[in-house]
C-alpha cells in the first residue's frame, strides 16, 4: 500500500497548487502516494466553527482548541500511524527523517495556529513535533507541504530519474556542483571546457573539486 498522509489544517487552500503541481502531483496522479486535505473547522460543533480561543493565564495571541483537533485525529487516526505536528519547536526535519517517515503506511499531519496550540494536543494525540527550519511560518500549513515535498523524493518512482535522488545535496553531506545546459556559449558566458570534453573521470573529478569549494564557502559546518 502507498503512503497515505492526512493534513490537518485550518487553511486548506493553501495547499491547492501544491498538490496538482509539478512532481509531486504527478506522484499523486500516478498513487504513488496519497494526501487528504482536510479544513480542522469541519470538526468544530459550535456555529461560528470556533477553532480557537484566548490562553489561560493571560498573553496575547489565541490558542488552538483541543476539541477539534482530538476529534479529527481520533477519527483519521489508524493503528501505527505516525501523528506529527509541525512547529518551529520541534525536531529538525533532515533527510534521515524525511526518508524514515517516507517508508511509513500512514502520517496524520497537524498544521498548527500560529501563537500556539493547546499543550494536551501535543501531549494527548501527538506523536512527533518536527520543525522546518529556524524561522517561524505564519502557520504550519506550508510546513506540511515542505515535509511532503522533502519525503515524497524517497519514494520509488516520484522522482523520474533514480540517479537524480542519489546525486542530490545532502545525500553526499556536500553541496551540489554547478549545472549548465545549452547553449555552450550565452550572452559571452560560456561552459567551463571540462563538461564539454566527453572525459568522464576528469569532468566527475572537477564536479567533486566544485561540490568541496562550494560546500567549503556555504556551509562549513557540513565539512565537520
Ligand atoms: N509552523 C510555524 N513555523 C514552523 C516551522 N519553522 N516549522 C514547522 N512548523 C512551523
Amino acid at each position: 500500500m502507498p503512503l497515505q498522509i492526512d493534513i490537518l489544517t485550518l487553511f486548506p487552500r493553501m495547499l491547492d497548487g501544491f498538490l496538482t503541481e509539478s512532481i509531486l502531483g504527478k506522484g499523486l496522479e500516478h498513487g504513488l502516494l496519497g494526501v487528504k486535505v482536510h479544513d480542522l473547522r469541519s470538526w468544530t460543533t459550535d456555529k461560528h466553527r470556533t477553532a480557537d480561543d484566548r490562553p489561560f493565564g493571560g498573553g496575547a495571541g489565541m490558542v488552538l482548541k483541543p476539541e477539534p483537533v482530538f476529534a479529527a485525529i481520533e477519527q483519521l487516526q489508524t493503528p501505527g500511524c505516525r501523528r506529527i505536528y509541525l512547529t518551529p519547536d520541534g525536531v529538525p526535519l533532515s533527510p534521515a527523517l524525511a526518508l524514515e517517515l517516507s517508508q511509513q503506511q500512514h502520517l496524520v499531519l497537524l498544521s498548527g495556529h500560529y501563537e500556539g496550540i493547546d499543550q494536551r494536543i501535543r501531549d494527548g494525540v501527538i506523536d512527533q513535533e518536527i520543525s522546518i527550519g529556524d524561522y517561524v511560518l505564519t502557520n504550519g500549513t506550508l510546513a506540511a507541504a515542505v515535509l511532503i515535498d522533502a519525503l515524497s523524493r524517497f519514494i520509488p518512482g516520484v522522482l523520474g530519474e533514480e540517479k537524480s535522488l542519489t546525486h542530490e545535496s545532502f545525500t553526499s553531506k556536500l553541496l551540489d556542483f554547478p549545472q549548465y545546459t545549452r547553449p555552450a556559449e550565452f550572452r559571452g558566458m560560456s561552459v567551463p571546457e571540462i563538461l564539454l570534453s566527453g572525459n568522464h573521470a576528469e569532468i566527475e573529478k572537477w564536479r567533486q573539486a566544485r561540490q568541496r569549494e562550494k560546500t567549503r564557502q556555504v556551509r562549513p559546518d557540513l565539512l565537520k
